[in-house]
């Protein structure tokens, strides 16, 4: 049976973290690619030759050329540039809408099956111009953020609470921005929710608002301490979660950027929402019911993606 095959479209620290975990999880084989010839090729090389250690069989291979992702299965896309502390992700939508433009042309043009998968930021406004440019179904392209804002929000739960990261399930909805509405009722740890943990006494209600805080500030966090460039484990893992249940038809639950056609009020953009990722790309969107507090952090955060969105309609324009 032949293997899949992940193109990865950037081979900054993200890509290259990305190719090493689709190696040592088989997901099927690799191509690195980037428009500066040289490092592809060389990550591919490096990774390749961890495989006899690790135990892993794939192949890799790096390329400066777009016909090199013909026929990918998955296509993950990292390309652009990160911000810089100071910088918010916004920052970045004028150089990075005309990556992902091009981008796009390249996927339409090599591999209009694949399932295609955006990390660049800003995040919700990005999938957005991808997806114009390549013309796929709105179902096969997503936006990986929210696995890697629940992810944040896990992690911070389960170090306070001391328990296991595997025990806490968390979710985060709305954009990849400062807007982001951690999900504090629907989380829960070994299915307790969270404001049950707070009149448990696990958790106090000042410890669990400030992890909520720092949650939203995840990226940020890690942009000030690295100094140049931003997260890349936490982000590579979260999107091969994605890519994973799209090749093995897992249909997990995944937070991510998925287009809106009237769900949540939303009609023709991308936000972050829980959905169920198979082998029909987005399959499902999981559509919860709000309180008014949390339709209130969502609609601010749909209306910061709408104006993101409207500036690179008026940048295209322009
Ligand atoms: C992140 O959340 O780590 C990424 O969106 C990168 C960034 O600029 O924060």
């Amino acid at each position: 049976m032949a293997r899949n095959k992940i193109a990865l479209v950037g081979a900054g620290n993200i890509g290259g973290t990305l190719a090493l975990l689709a190696g040592l999880k088989e997901l099927g084989d690799v191509v690195l690619f980037d428009i500066v010839d040289g490092i592809p090729q060389g990550k591919a090389l490096d990774i390749a030759q961890s495989a006899p250690v690790e135990g892993f069989d794939a192949n890799f291979s790096g390329a400066s050329d777009y016909s090199a992702i013909a026929g990918a299965d998955v296509v993950i896309v990292t390309a652009g540039i990160p911000r810089k502390p100071g910088m918010s992700r916004d920052d970045l939508l004028a150089t990075n809408m005309k990556v992902m433009k091009a981008v796009g042309e390249g996927i339409k043009m090599h591999a209009p099956d694949a399932f295609v998968i955006c990390i660049t930021n800003p995040l919700d406004a990005m999938v957005w111009v991808l997806r114009e440019a390549c013309g796929l179904p709105h179902n096969k392209v997503v936006g990986m953020a929210g696995v890697l804002d629940s992810a944040r929000f896990r992690h911070f739960l389960a170090e306070e609470m001391q328990v296991s990261v595997e025990d806490v399930s968390a979710f985060v909805l709305g954009g990849h921005g400062d807007t982001m509405v951690p999900m504090v009722r629907h989380s829960t740890v070994a299915g307790i929710s969270l404001p049950d943990l707070v009149k448990m006494g696990w958790i106090t209600q000042e410890k669990l608002d400030a992890i909520v805080d720092r949650t939203r500030n995840g990226g940020a966090e890690i942009v000030g301490l690295l100094k140049a460039g931003s997260a890349f484990y936490a982000p590579a893992s979260s999107a091969i979660a994605m890519a994973e249940s799209y090749l093995k038809d897992k249909k997990r639950v995944l937070p991510c950027a998925a287009y809106l056609s009237g769900e949540y009020g939303v009609d023709g953009f991308y936000v972050g929402v829980p959905a169920v990722i198979g082998a029909d790309g987005i399959e499902r969107i999981v559509e919860l019911e709000l309180n008014e507090t949390e339709m209130d952090g969502f609609t601010h955060s749909v209306n910061a993606v709408r104006g993101l969105i409207d500036a690179c309609k008026n940048l295209e324009g322009a």
